[in-house]
């Protein structure tokens, strides 16, 4: 099936965001809160949003319009999603409450429309047996904030049929985003990163090794100015994997098993595949043309980053604490 028409089901701040997206993909959306008052307000609220993003140039000319003419509102959920391709629920982060509104979202819906989740955080088990069809049902996870984070997060249950997988990424291609199906576990892939890392940066600060200030200026101008364009395989294949397995030994003598070389690294090491330094890496072999032209990628994108940041100056600082 080819979604054309959404319910985005609780309008706050995430599924706003998720249901301009749509409508700026050329979709027909429809919206509902927790009452047709509430659902009214939102309307109103992502209209004049949409209007602030467009005079402030995130959004591109006529978008708040086309948001005005292609956003509706219902009077409640079973209004909402009694016939669209594909609901999205993003009501509060609770499992009492998704579970109770993907049974409704379930019982009203038609039986070939697909039902997404935004959760952050709730395995798609404890949810899918609330959903009348659990076949029909996966996480579709956006991150913060919807109208401009590009990548999503899908993730089937165990009842979940592979065949509406495609039609998710169809979906979100048509509105410039890229979806990645990831397991059913806790925290996804995400959020598993992002919680090492900051579990990381407050134990460095706790010991003392730098502030929090200088922790995040270097977070942003040292490894984070690359991770726009490069994952973490990546970026190992660029530095060279025979380094990345020496710098773990340090790691390890240092702070124990928890930072030893991982298995996959020393297998790697072990086939000699050092990364791009000799075409073969984690990610892929790389002839010398696809070598150069990584090479000349890398130092493009990041000269071009490094633009933008003066461009955009420092973020805002907010009050320092103390
Ligand atoms: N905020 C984030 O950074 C972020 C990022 C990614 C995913 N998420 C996920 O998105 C979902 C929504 O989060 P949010 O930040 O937009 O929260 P929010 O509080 O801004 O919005 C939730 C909306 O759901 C509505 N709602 C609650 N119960 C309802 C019901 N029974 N029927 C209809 N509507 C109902 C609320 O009125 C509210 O408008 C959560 O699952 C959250 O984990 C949030």
């Amino acid at each position: 099936m080819t979604i054309n028409t959404v319910a985005v089901i609780g309008a706050g701040y995430m599924g706003g965001g998720i249901a301009q997206s749509f409508v700026l993909a050329g979709l027909d959306v429809v919206i509902a809160d927790q009452s047709a008052e509430a659902t009214a307000q939102a309307l109103e609220r992502l209209i004049r949003e949409a209007q602030e993003f467009e005079d402030q140039g995130l959004y591109g000319a006529g978008s708040a319009a086309r948001i005005k003419a292609g956003l509706r509102s219902a009077a409640s959920i079973e209004a909402a999603v009694a016939d669209v391709d594909f609901i999205e629920e993003a009501v509060f982060e609770n499992p009492e409450v998704k579970r109770e509104v993907l049974g409704r979202i379930s019982a009203a819906a038609r039986p070939d429309a697909i039902i997404g989740t935004n959760t952050s955080t709730i395995p798609v088990r404890v949810l899918a047996d609330a959903v009348q069809g659990p076949e029909r049902f996966l996480t579709v996870h956006f991150s913060n904030p919807a109208p401009f984070i590009p990548g999503v997060e899908l993730v089937a249950g165990e009842k979940t049929d592979p065949k509406i997988i495609p039609e998710i990424r169809e979906l979100l291609a048509k509105a410039g985003r890229q979806g990645a199906q990831v397991a059913d576990v806790p925290g996804f892939v995400l959020n598993r990163l992002q919680y090492v890392l900051l579990k990381e940066a407050t134990a460095i600060a706790e010991e003392g090794v730098a502030t929090v200030e200088d922790i995040d200026m270097l977070v942003r101008t040292t490894f984070g100015f690359r991770l726009p364009f490069f994952g973490p395989f990546a970026i190992a294949d660029q530095a060279g994997l025979d380094v990345y397995a020496g710098g773990f030994s340090t790691f390890e003598n240092a702070f124990g098993p928890r930072l030893a070389t991982p298995q996959i690294l020393k297998d790697a090491v072990t086939a000699d595949r050092r990364g791009l330094k000799n075409g073969r890496g984690l990610i892929a072999d790389y002839s010398d043309a696809e070598k150069q032209a990584v090479i000349a990628y890398r130092n493009k994108a990041y000269a071009e980053m490094g633009r933008l940041l003066s461009v955009l100056g420092p973020a805002p600082a907010g009050t320092k604490i103390g």
